[in-house]
């Protein structure tokens, strides 16, 4: 999601009380601020790109949940049922646990984690990261209302800033969440980032529980980016709107198609905006103004489908080595625990 934070210089707590704690953080060189990152990708040859954080202004977001209720877009439900069936048994294995969960959104995933601690009379703790403050508080709001014995600790922020600024631990360990495939959206080298950045963040014996789409049949990864509903073509084309407002631009959205292909040799799903047109567009605040060609195309996003045994390798080599793995029955989804272990010790 994309902050719209007023304050660039940094903290500022905006909600107290004994359950629910709020900081927000803004980063002065964050780059989704200043529009650095746009002015870059749009630039970029030979082929223009948009950074997927883009995405998430607020109809960005609410595309987003419509597409998550698509009967093409397996990944949610087919997660959301691995999370039911699997949460008793990972809240027995981790013990009680402070619960980080990063992007965490309406928080609806995370209940399943929490019913199974709250059966366990384990203490509630939980520690959601989100880059939107409004939908964060509304859904710990939400949380609280249901989980009587929780206490939340919110932070406001992107996931590198948010984790280095997590409040002091309450319980003796803690889990990270990354649910939804989330991790899809990364190349692999920043994947390999990502993953020292949460390992760096754990320590030895703590826990890392990882949402992931796998490979399956192209036909049914390219039918759950291109709904009949054209849900994701909305969701794709907003990004221009979005881009509009924030930067006063001037692209024209019935210039550009959606478009979404499997690409097997990257494994990865990628979508474009295709230029329908020759023309030209204007972002006045950065500045800019690019050409496009009649079918040039923008890429806006990856989603990487992921292959369970080099995951484990990557995960291993990183420190995080997988301790189980659940899946539904066609194996179209994992849900993988992972436990940090000391990289410097030897043998
Ligand atoms: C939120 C990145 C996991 O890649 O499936 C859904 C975003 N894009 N439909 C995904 C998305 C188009 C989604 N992730």
């Amino acid at each position: 999601m994309v902050s719209h934070l007023a304050n660039p210089v940094s903290i500022q707590r905006d909600l107290q009380s004994d359950r629910l704690h709020l900081q927000h953080f803004a980063s002065p060189q964050a780059e989704d601020c200043s529009g650095q990152d746009v002015l870059e990708g749009l630039t970029r040859h030979p082929i223009k790109t948009i950074p997927a954080q883009y995405f998430y202004d607020d109809r960005g977001s609410q595309l987003f949940e419509q597409i998550c209720t698509l009967p093409e877009y397996y990944p949610t439900r087919t997660e959301i049922s691995i999370l039911a069936s699997s949460s008793a048994a990972i809240a027995q294995a981790i013990g009680p646990c402070e619960v980080v969960e990063l992007g965490s959104g309406n928080s609806s995933k995370i209940r399943h984690l929490l019913n199974a601690q709250q059966t366990l009379n384990f203490p509630l703790r939980y520690l959601p990261l989100d880059v939107s403050g409004s939908i964060l508080k509304d859904s710990a709001l939400g949380l609280l209302a249901d989980y009587p014995s929780l206490t939340i600790a919110g932070v406001v922020a992107t996931y590198e800033l948010g984790l280095a600024h997590l409040p002091p631990l309450q319980l003796p360990k803690r889990i990270i969440c990354f649910f939804g495939s989330t991790l899809g959206n990364l190349t692999p080298d920043q994947c390999d980032r990502f993953f020292k950045l949460i390992h760096r963040s754990l320590k030895p014996g703590e826990y890392f529980l990882l949402g992931v789409d796998l490979q399956k049949s192209t036909p049914i990864l390219e039918a759950a980016y291109n709904d009949s509903q054209g849900i994701t073509a909305a969701f794709n084309l907003n990004m221009l709107q979005h881009l509009n407002w924030r930067f006063q631009g001037n692209f024209c959205l019935e210039n550009f198609s959606h478009r979404a292909i499997y690409n097997p040799q990257a494994q990865q799903i990628e979508m474009y905006l295709d230029s329908r047109t020759d023309q030209r567009a204007t972002l006045s605040a950065l500045g800019l103004e690019i050409e496009l060609a009649q079918g040039e195309a923008i890429l806006t996003e990856i989603s990487r489908k992921f292959d369970l045994a080099s995951l484990r390798q990557d995960l291993t080599a990183a420190g995080l080595p997988p301790q189980q793995i659940w899946q539904d029955p066609q194996g179209w989804f994992a849900l993988i625990l992972c436990q940090a272990r000391s990289l410097t010790r030897r043998g």
